[in-house]
């Protein structure tokens, strides 16, 4: 006996060491899977039970082995597998599975080596739920379960086990066992249903080829509104469409129903192909964070998409932008997917380019391509940084996929794309879209496979070369404007904020276009300085006509006078570019506080919303990290002088469609207008109306608050109200089924803004009834308040496994900035320090949040450093102000 286990022994580790052996000769893929396996077809069949905690499957993968292999690579991520085999070349064996990181990585052994050809891979496996989006994820929603699935950048993995990456597209057939009182969706059409063990089972057709990214399912009783899409010029047959949501939101479905439908047209007609899936649904979620493209399945934060007939401005913008945006991805990023991550970029900033060029055509009203600039700045804002990432940048391990879905691929993207554009023309530019599609439909491409695409409808030597200096490299340019007796000087260099040092010196390709009155001239500056002819006319030189281009400008003293009169005239998104210009000059340490405080007054002046108050978000950016506490009251007063007389002006009748007959821009002006004058300017009679308002609200008077001014509303009476109130609005949320409410409620917790009351918000937000999503929102919203951020902290260390629980894997990195965005100072940078080394693994990465969370910190150091001064006489005579 003892001998015979001896012999097991020596055995069984001999076999490990020749495992080991293996294992170190070949390493663990954590970027692109080996070429030995190539997956073309999957039938997946889950059984699911939202009300249980596990789901299980059985997946078959179809697959080619390009040589003899002994064993593979494929993904699964916390799966239990129970079974593996393998059919190849007629005979079936049971294979083992192992998962070798943690990141999801598995490994196949086969007992043999297999020959190169044709094998299937069976898997039984169970799974857990996930309880916020990502995998598959369920939540309670009115007393029953649903659940829904996120498997974009790669959590398909979670799910069933597979060959997770973009590239391997192939038909999936899919089939769900699920409670009898469950509607199931997935990707493409439900072909049968019958009864089974457990429930029924729900078959739908096999897919257009497709990446695991985009494969989708939604189980549970949802309500369902059905409507068609009917023929046009480009798609022969009706389009079937459905809103899905859960129950109880039918009167919210019906605006969908009837615009998304118009959305999808244009972009056919924008296309020239049809839709390319044969079916469309949206479907609503309260834990999606976003939305999340899946072809024919996509899945919506609730909010997104369910509105009432009256929703209010910046819901239909978000409905319309969002909805066009995912729409647009069915063919740029589902018809024709990017062969690796790297090229993921071009997805998602072609979808958001197009995403505001359609909801924009929809509704012009909206004011779209101004709400798209001041993204395109915020972008600036970050990319102005000495740490950051260009637009494209090559991935190589999947840990690195998730920081390339930030503010630079979306917003710098967007308004990269829309700059080469008009520089090219809207028609040739759209020509080598469709030539693009035309190509690699139901296929890969590469991002420089569109670069031939636009460059062979585009006849132009010069545009790829340009665009690619703003996708490869980093950096906002700066152009300098000289006006001269010949005409102009322009010079570039890249842009530094005080605190950033300057690099290496770097040119761009850039298309610039100025304009004075109504003429206007373009050029391509490729060098660091070029001279060009005077431009005719009457008024102040705009450096940036129509706010096209992706950079900043800077004039002399004389120049920015006269722009600053000129301001509150100018077409929207100039405005805005004079605005984002003044204040980066202030940052660099060239302007004066006097001028941006000059500059926000005479923009108040504007119509338009997002000029009248393009100045206001930087001043409020100072307030949270860069004034002092003294300061603050000086703050509250300078607000208050600018915007309080425009909102006087105006007027301000909260009942509900008091403004309802108003032209869409006037609403939007007083909308953005309440929160800087009761919340920045601390105004005391419009709080107290606001927080009458909210209060009467919650007891039930609905008639007496609009939705517009609901979340302001909610803040200040969270803020002046104090602990009963939170309380009271916490039970309301728990209570509420409209989605625009709960969202409301949650951002207004998460505006208290003392010690005390911050204490309060997050144990209601962690009190466990909640949404995943609303607890996270919360907690984000009080990272911002400078009265509650060292409560969060305290809050974040003290309970850090629970509030991992509600972030999900993918959203974690970005837990530094929030938590360290508005420090200051050398004492904030140790803290910041300190906290990353213990907490940055747990968070799944974040070395570049960190670096620049930590730029941030330095950048607003330096700003004190430089114009404290200047910023505290401002602030203690704010009225005194003038443009010098
Ligand atoms: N493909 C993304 C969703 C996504 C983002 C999946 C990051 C995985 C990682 C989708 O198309 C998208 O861009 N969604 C946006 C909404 C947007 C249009 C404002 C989102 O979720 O933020
Ligand atoms: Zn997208």
């Amino acid at each position: 006996m003892a001998r015979h286990s001896l012999i097991r022994v020596l055995t069984l580790s001999l076999l490990a060491v020749a495992w080991l052996a293996a294992a170190a000769q070949s390493e663990v893929p954590l970027g692109r899977l080996p070429d030995t396996v190539r997956p073309t077809g999957y039938r997946l069949e889950l059984s699911v039970d939202p009300a249980k905690l596990e789901f299980s499957g059985h997946t078959e993968i179809e697959a080619v082995l390009a040589k003899p292999a002994r064993f593979i690579f494929l993904h699964g991520r916390d799966l239990r597998v129970s079974t593996v085999q393998v059919q190849a070349g007629g005979s079936t064996l049971a294979a083992r599975y192992t998962q070798v990181d943690e990141s999801g990585v598995a490994r196949l052994d086969f007992p043999q080596e297999l020959p190169a050809g044709k094998v299937t891979l069976s898997f039984e496996y169970t799974g857990g739920f996930r309880t916020g989006a990502e995998g598959l994820f369920h939540a309670k929603v009115g007393g029953e379960w649903y659940a829904w699935t996120q498997m974009e950048p790669t959590d398909a993995r979670r799910v069933f086990p597979g060959f997770d990456e973009p590239g391997f597209k192939t038909p999936f057939t899919v089939s769900v066992t699920a409670p009898a009182s469950t509607k199931v969706f997935a990707n493409a059409p439900e072909v049968a249903a019958a009864t089974a063990v457990g429930g029924s089972v729900h078959r739908f057709a096999p897919t257009k080829p497709l990446p695991t990214y985009l494969v989708a399912i939604a189980v549970g009783p949802f309500d369902v509104l059905e409507t068609t899409v009917p023929p046009n010029a480009v798609r022969e047959k009706p389009l079937r469409f459905r809103v899905i949501a859960t129950r109880g939101q039918m009167p919210r479905m019906q605006l969908a129903a009837a615009e998304a439908p118009k959305l999808l047209e244009r972009l056919e007609a924008y296309f020239g192909r049809p839709y390319p899936f044969e079916k469309l649904d949206f479907a609503a979620s309260p834990l999606q964070d976003g939305a999340m493209e899946n072809a024919g399945l996509i899945v919506f934060q609730d909010a997104l998409i369910l509105l009432d007939p009256d929703a209010r401005l910046g819901q239909l913008r978000s409905f319309g932008d969002v909805s066009a945006h995912e729409m647009a991805h069915q063919w740029f990023g589902n018809l024709v997917t990017p062969a690796w991550w790297t090229d993921i970029w071009l997805n998602e900033s072609f979808a958001e380019w197009m995403g505001n060029k359609v909801s924009s055509q929809w509704r012009p009203d909206l004011d779209i391509p101004a709400v798209q600039l001041a993204e395109a700045f915020s972008a600036m804002e970050s990319d102005a940084l000495g740490h950051g990432r260009p637009i494209h940048q090559e991935i190589t391990d999947s840990r690195e996929i998730a920081s390339a879905f930030d503010e630079i691929t979306y917003l710098k993207g967007a308004q990269v794309l829309s700059m080469f554009e008009s520089y090219l023309g809207p028609e040739k530019f759209r020509e080598g879209v469709q030539l693009h599609l035309a190509r690699y439909a139901y296929g890969n491409a590469t991002a420089d496979d569109f670069f031939q695409s636009l460059a062979t409808s585009a006849h132009d030597p010069h545009l790829v070369p340009a665009m690619r200096t703003f996708i490869d490299q980093t950096g906002v340019p700066v152009i300098g404007v000289h006006e001269t007796p010949g005409g102009l000087t322009l010079t570039q260099a890249r842009y530094h904020p005080l605190g950033v040092s300057p690099g290496a010196p770097q040119t761009w390709k850039i298309p610039v276009c100025l304009s004075r009155g109504s003429n206007r001239s373009c050029t391509l500056l490729e060098t660091a300085s070029a001279s060009i002819p005077p431009i005719a006319g009457e008024g102040p030189l705009v450096p940036n006509a129509g706010g096209d281009g992706y950079y900043r400008f800077r004039l002399d003293a004389a120049s920015w006078r006269q722009l600053i009169a000129a301001s509150p005239k100018l077409p929207t998104r100039e405005a805005m570019a004079v605005g984002d210009s003044i204040w980066s000059d202030f940052a660099a340490g060239t302007g004066t506080f006097n001028r941006v405080v000059a500059a926000a007054r005479a923009l108040g002046e504007h119509s338009h919303a997002l000029a009248a108050t393009e100045l206001a978000q930087h001043l409020e950016g100072l307030a949270r990290s860069a004034f002092t506490e003294d300061e603050i009251a000086g703050y509250h007063r300078l607000m208050l002088s600018i915007y309080g007389p425009r909102l006087a002006a105006v007027g301000l009748d909260l009942r509900r469609g008091a403004y309802a007959a108003d032209p869409a821009p006037a609403q939007a002006l007083r909308q953005s207008l309440v929160p800087l004058v009761a919340l920045e300017g601390r105004d005391p009679a419009v709080r107290k109306q606001l927080a009458a308002a909210a209060a009467a609200s919650l007891g039930g008077d609905t008639r007496v608050l609009d939705d517009a001014f609901r979340e302001t509303a909610l803040a200040v009476a969270v803020q002046d109200r104090g602990v009963p109130f939170i309380a009271e609005l916490k039970e309301a949320l728990v209570k509420s089924s409209e989605p625009l409410f709960r969202e409301d409620a949650a951002a207004a917790i998460g505006s208290a803004d003392t010690p005390e009351l911050a204490s309060a918000a997050l144990k209601l937000a962690f009190s466990g009834d909640l949404q995943s999503s609303e607890t996270l929102s919360i907690l984000e919203f009080l990272g911002r308040e400078r009265g509650a951020r060292s409560t969060v902290l305290a809050f974040v260390d003290d309970n850090f496994a629970r509030v991992l629980h509600v972030v999900p894997g993918f959203v974690r990195p970005m837990m530094v900035s929030w938590l360290f965005n508005g420090g200051c100072s050398e004492e904030d940078l140790t803290k910041l320090d300190t906290w990353a080394r213990s907490r940055l693994k747990e968070l799944g990465g974040g070395g570049l949040e960190l670096a620049k969370t930590k730029e941030r910190i330095g950048v607003c150091a330096a700003l004190r450093k430089a114009k404290g001064t200047e910023m505290a006489a401002v602030l203690s005579s704010p009225t005194a102000a003038s443009p010098r």
